[in-house]
């Protein structure tokens, strides 16, 4: 069957939205941590399962041939050709905090489920808390609820707000913030929100003008990235190579090329 983008975005935000109230409430019944990852800062908490096992039931009923990535769960492959590339919670040290800066991120990909290879299709972000829901579908723009998108106008970048994230490694979040010690002087601000989905959505929406960040996994910016991308924004890699794992950098046409090579300068390491 032909793959219909506007049908797989209604999916995605349904979906986005559902498991985004479930998440909220959540919240408000009080956090629990289940359990550490890669490091102690690097938390799940119960509500990350639950939103991805309903995520998961959820395309099982609607979409049984396709993939599924995930990052609280074992992958799984289809026989379509598209995966569902899922973040039940982005953002989860704010959401612990009840910082109200967390989404639900679901994009649905063609190809590889890699960022370096795949195409992606279509993708919702959706902030439970101020009830934003961010989405794009390949060629059809980028929204936030029903309003078009666009990236800021900004053409210098020490007028520019520049988003970024640290990892959860001491070494990683040493070398990042030897970067950001640079680059501080050379731009309007730095925010660091604490959700790369959120990032790059704030970035689609002028919210911030650039955004990069290093060390980001493939939920982190499946959706992120297309909604950024459909609002105007370059993204990339680094050095030109796909947006992936060792970085991405995406910012409006007018600041890009000067933010990229500023990075550059000050070493910004690809990992
Ligand atoms: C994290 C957030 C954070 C970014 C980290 C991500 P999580 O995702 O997006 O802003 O700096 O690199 O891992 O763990 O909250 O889903």
């Amino acid at each position: 069957t032909a793959v219909n983008p506007a049908e797989l975005l209604a999916i995605a935000t349904t979906i986005a939205r559902e498991a985004g109230a479930l998440v909220r409430r959540r919240r408000d019944e009080g956090v629990e941590v289940a359990a550490s990852k890669s490091s102690p800062e690097d938390v799940v908490t119960f509500a990350d399962r639950e939103s991805e096992d309903l995520i998961r039931a959820r395309l099982a009923q609607l979409r049984p041939h396709d993939g599924f990535l995930g990052e609280e769960s074992e992958a799984t492959g289809g026989t379509s050709g598209l995966t569902w590339v899922v973040d039940p919670i982005d953002g989860t040290v704010n959401y612990l905090y009840d910082i109200p800066a967390y989404a639900v991120s679901i994009a649905v990909v063609e190809g590889e489920p890699d960022p370096a290879s795949w195409t992606a299709l279509a993708g919702a972000v959706y902030n439970p808390v101020l009830d934003e829901m961010f989405s794009a579908s390949r060629g059809g723009g980028a929204f936030l609820g029903d309003r078009p998108l666009r990236v800021s106008e900004r053409s210098e970048l020490s007028l520019a707000l520049v988003g970024t994230g640290f990892g959860y490694s001491a070494e990683k979040r040493t070398r990042q913030a030897e970067v950001v010690e640079g680059l501080i002087s050379q731009v309007r601000d730095i925010r660091r929100i604490g959700s790369a989905a959120l990032d790059l959505c704030s970035l689609a929406a002028g919210r911030l003008d650039a955004y990069y960040e290093s060390g980001l996994n493939p939920w982190d910016i499946a959706a992120g990235a297309l909604i950024a991308s459909e609002a105007g924004a370059r993204i990339t890699g680094f050095q030109g190579r796909p947006a992936g794992k060792e970085l991405l950098l995406g910012a409006g046409p007018g600041v890009f090329d000067e933010l990229e090579r500023a990075l550059v300068e000050l070493g910004v390491v690809p990992r």
